[in-house]
């Protein structure tokens, strides 16, 4: 049997997926046209591009675009029919029609809002550089284990059993961290009851007495709000298919080969807080620069997994994880305990609706 004798809605199931998802070139094609065609795709921030004139070389899906900023300050991509932000982040879709971007990201606004409150006057950068990863996995392994609260304990355990930190206890089973869908295959994990609990400026492995001045500006531009901001951090959200806001960093996804895929990563830096953004460039390296140890672990765990889904073996993954205790938060999305695979099986029910 062919994957499309089988069909798709054969593949995905309610609390299990087929590893062939990963590996049918025949779908990786499909994928190529609706999602990373069709759809819209992250391509870059607008301070990437600051002056009139300015390009860079980027992917949206297969192609190769150039991303540039017009002398009337407007950006646009070549070739891309439809081209929107949020906060500076840039997207482009090649269809010329379908859901606007405000459509697409729906309730998954409200992350670039939290990101973008960090900085005193509302704005990130995005200019300090790309790292690029290769991994011989395919990016769906990518998409779903930047939401996947299940594996760090166990894959991360040599770096958590040394720096410990903000991060102890945040992924274990009494953890009080969370995770929720956000419509059309946008997943989060929710830690801010864990920042709350570390206190001020946690996130970034400091707190207010370190950096007065930019507690000073908060306040200024927040009044009484500005607090809460320092406690509660930055979101840690997948937006569907290839951003992922990582509290401190940024990680795009760009699938190269149906068991091929680069990943970039860069620090994000807040604007008009030059306390905090060496810091926030020197902990991303730590944890995910060329000799960091948190991205190293994931590559082996995505390439590991990879060999087993092309064998077989395991024939299906499964994701019921948390499915007994999962429940409808107050906005309605389906949410659960940070460990479960709430996000998994939201990204891939968006998933199976986008594809067929
Ligand atoms: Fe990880």
């Amino acid at each position: 049997l062919t994957t499309a004798d089988i069909g798709l809605d054969n593949l995905i199931q309610d609390s299990r997926v087929h590893g062939s998802l990963y590996t049918d070139p025949n779908i990786y094609a499909e994928e190529l046209q609706r999602i990373w065609t069709h759809g819209w795709v992250f391509v870059g921030h607008d301070s990437e591009i600051p002056n009139p004139g300015d390009t860079i070389r980027r992917t949206l899906g297969p192609r190769s675009v150039t991303m540039l900023r017009r002398s009337d300050g407007s950006i646009d991509i070549e070739g891309a029919p439809r081209v929107d932000a949020i906060h500076g982040f840039v997207f482009g879709s090649m269809a010329a029609d379908g859901p606007g971007l405000d459509e697409h990201l729906g309730d998954a606004t409200t992350v670039f809002d939290r990101l973008v409150r960090l900085s005193p006057n509302g704005k990130v950068r995005l200019d300090c550089g790309w790292l690029e990863h290769e991994v011989r996995a395919n990016w769906k392994m990518l998409l779903e284990n930047e939401v996947d609260g299940y594996h760090p304990n166990f894959v991360h355990g040599s770096i958590f059993s040394v720096a410990r930190g903000a991060l102890t206890g945040l992924f274990d089973g009494k953890s009080v961290a969370g995770q929720r869908e956000l419509g059309n295959g946008h997943t989060e994990l929710l830690i801010t009851p864990q920042s709350r609990h570390a206190g001020p400026l946690s996130w970034v492995s400091s707190s207010p007495e370190k950096m007065p001045e930019y507690v000073r500006l908060m306040r200024e531009s927040y009044g009484e709000r500005a607090d809460e901001y320092i406690l509660d951090g930055p979101p840690h959200a997948m937006i569907f298919p290839n951003l992922f806001i990582a509290e401190i960093q940024i990680f795009v996804i760009a699938p190269r080969a149906v068991d091929r895929t680069v990943q970039y990563v860069t620090a994000i830096q807040l604007d008009d807080a030059a306390e905090l953004n060496s810091k926030l460039l020197r902990n991303t390296m730590g944890s995910v620069g060329p000799a960091g140890l948190l991205l190293a672990d994931d590559a082996e765990m995505y390439e590991r997994n990879q060999r087993g889904v092309a064998l077989c073996d395991p024939e299906w993954l499964d994701l019921s994880r948390g499915l007994n205790r999962e429940y409808r938060d107050a906005d309605g999305h389906l949410a659960g305990h940070v460990t479960d695979e709430v996000t998994q099986r939201a990204i891939w029910r968006h998933y199976r609706q986008v594809m067929a």
